[in-house]
């Protein structure tokens, strides 16, 4: 079976640019990514390929190249969905905030609509990829709501996890380290499902690297995958409070750990704390699924990588305060970052918000910087947490464009995301115009302690 037309629903960091890159290396397929959001796919479109919603080292390449030759953006999913040989679901599932499961389980209800909306407008046979994050078994919810609610049309549920970390999406996806593909491979309809989605990728990743199996197996794996590099952040946390007691240095632990191939040396940074849209929701996911079957012990022990997180970036906060002669009340401290890594505008779960929530609670006066982050973003995430009215945040913080602006006259610089030019400011002007004593807390390892040391910074990193 040979795709000719693909549509993916939800424009998002996930559909956006795995479309892109689907499209620049299959010219002979067309494919359409649909949103509800307008203004999202507005932004896909605009004629200035800077300004597309998504911010990814590369992406604004790729999209150019293929955008109007063999990539659409559109708000019409009926259309999209009627003309798809094969329709990628990429919508997001948050983490639910209401009712059973609260806190923990994913909400379906937008992957559900999406199924609804297939079931209706199909009148030919479908291949329906699940691409977003999703608990096991809801590829079978998916097929029960198609076959019973559709035309009569023939389904094939492939699961088809997304392993790209933003930041670095386009590298990912151009040369992934596997790419996998779960189906129904008992069946030689199944079989054929996966075979046409191997095939795209095949176009520029080598066979050896593409692996099927089958649904439930596919769905487990991204957890699991997730689950263990958020787990291996965790560890390194918890190490770095240690060494923070004991005088060790959490980079030269982590170092002299990584050296053993059996551990490896990725993911080993300490940081104030992991976020994200995907670790925090696929964990709790996973310890919802482990309790829902009644594996409390394999639940408790998945969930102490929240915890442990929950107390990086707890800590990170107090001890600002603590520092700070126990009270940063009507103090301003200056942000550097805000996004949940750098290379990304995405703030989705980010620590900062956290730390800044903690200390807006204290009483602190925070002004942020971050290179890529919207003012509006900022203030939506402070207000998404409901501690404080809208008229506060905006009241007690301050979102600057220019990183010498942020810290003048500042207690204290914090930074919060580990962007490559915060190193490469002039120190000694920052240092200059704060006051004194001039606290520099670094949250991501990533400033020169004795180079701050030498200008006069009071310097506290994580980890040592
Ligand atoms: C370990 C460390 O590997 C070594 O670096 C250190 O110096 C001493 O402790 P050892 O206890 O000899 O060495 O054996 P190891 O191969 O690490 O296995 C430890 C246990 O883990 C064994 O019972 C092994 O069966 C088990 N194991 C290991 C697993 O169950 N699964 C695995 O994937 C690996
Ligand atoms: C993650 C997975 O890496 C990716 O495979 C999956 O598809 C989606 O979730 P992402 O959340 O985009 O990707 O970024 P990632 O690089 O994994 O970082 C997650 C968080 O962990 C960030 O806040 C990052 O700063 C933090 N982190 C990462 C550390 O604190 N230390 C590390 O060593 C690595
Ligand atoms: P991810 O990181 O998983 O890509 P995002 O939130 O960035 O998550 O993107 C998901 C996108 O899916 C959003 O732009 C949202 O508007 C879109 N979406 C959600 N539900 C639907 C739907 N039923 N039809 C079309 N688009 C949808």
């Amino acid at each position: 079976m040979k795709i000719k037309n693909i549509c993916c629903i939800g424009a998002g960091y996930v559909g956006g640019p795995t479309m892109a890159v689907i499209a620049q290396k299959c010219p002979e397929i067309n494919v359409t990514v649909v949103d509800i959001n307008e203004k999202r796919i507005e932004a896909w479109n605009d004629e200035d390929v800077e300004n597309i919603p998504i911010y990814e080292p590369g992406l604004s390449d790729v999209v150019s190249e293929a955008r109007g030759r063999n990539l659409f953006f559109s708000t019409d999913v009926d259309a999209a969905i009627d003309q798809a040989d094969m329709i990628f679901i990429s919508v997001n599932t948050p983490t639910k905030t209401y009712g059973i499961g609260k806190g923990m389980a994913a909400d379906l209800k937008y992957i559900e609509l999406c199924a609804r909306q297939i079931a209706r407008v199909a009148k030919d046979d479908k291949i329906v990829v699940e691409k977003s994050t999703l608990p096991v078994r809801t590829a079978q919810a998916l097929k029960n709501i198609l076959d019973n609610t559709g035309n009569g049309v023939n389904y094939q549920i492939l699961s088809n996890p997304e392993f790209l970390a933003e930041g670095t999406a386009v590298d990912d996806l151009m040369d992934p380290d596997r790419v996998l593909i779960g189906g129904d491979i008992d069946t030689e309809e199944g079989n054929e499902a996966v075979q046409a989605l191997v095939d795209i990728y095949a176009h520029w990743i080598p066979e050896d690297k593409i692996l099927t199996t089958n649904v439930w197996s596919s769905e487990l794996s991204k957890l699991t995958a997730n689950a263990f590099l958020a787990q291996r952040v965790s560890s390194i946390n918890a190490m770095s409070e240690l060494c923070e007691k004991t005088g060790a240095d959490v980079s030269e632990v982590s170092k002299a750990v990584g050296m053993d191939s059996r551990i490896g040396s990725k993911f080993l940074k300490s940081s104030v704390g992991f976020g994200g849209s995907c670790f925090q929701k696929d964990i709790l996911n996973l310890v919802y699924i482990a309790k829902s079957f009644g594996l409390n012990e394999v639940a408790d022990y998945w969930h102490q990588v929240i915890l442990m997180n929950d107390h990086q970036k707890k800590r990170f906060a107090a001890n600002i305060v603590k520092t700070l002669f126990n009270t940063v009340s009507g103090k301003k401290i200056a942000f550097l970052g805000w996004a949940f890594k750098k290379d990304t505008n995405d703030t989705r779960e980010s620590s900062a918000i956290y730390v800044a929530d903690y200390l807006l609670n204290e009483q602190a006066e925070i002004v942020v910087y971050d290179p890529k982050v919207k003012k509006e973003q900022i203030y939506a995430d402070l207000d998404y947490l409901n501690s404080r009215s809208e008229e506060e945040n905006r009241q007690r913080v301050t979102v600057v464009n220019q990183p010498y602006e942020a810290c003048q006259d500042a207690h204290a610089v914090a930074v919060l995301t580990e962007w490559d030019e915060f190193e490469g400011y002039d120190w000694q002007k920052i240092y200059d115009n704060m006051l004194k004593p001039a606290f520099l807390f670094d949250g991501r390892k990533l400033l020169d302690r004795k180079k701050k040391e030498e200008i006069g910074f009071e310097f506290y990193a994580i980890g040592s």
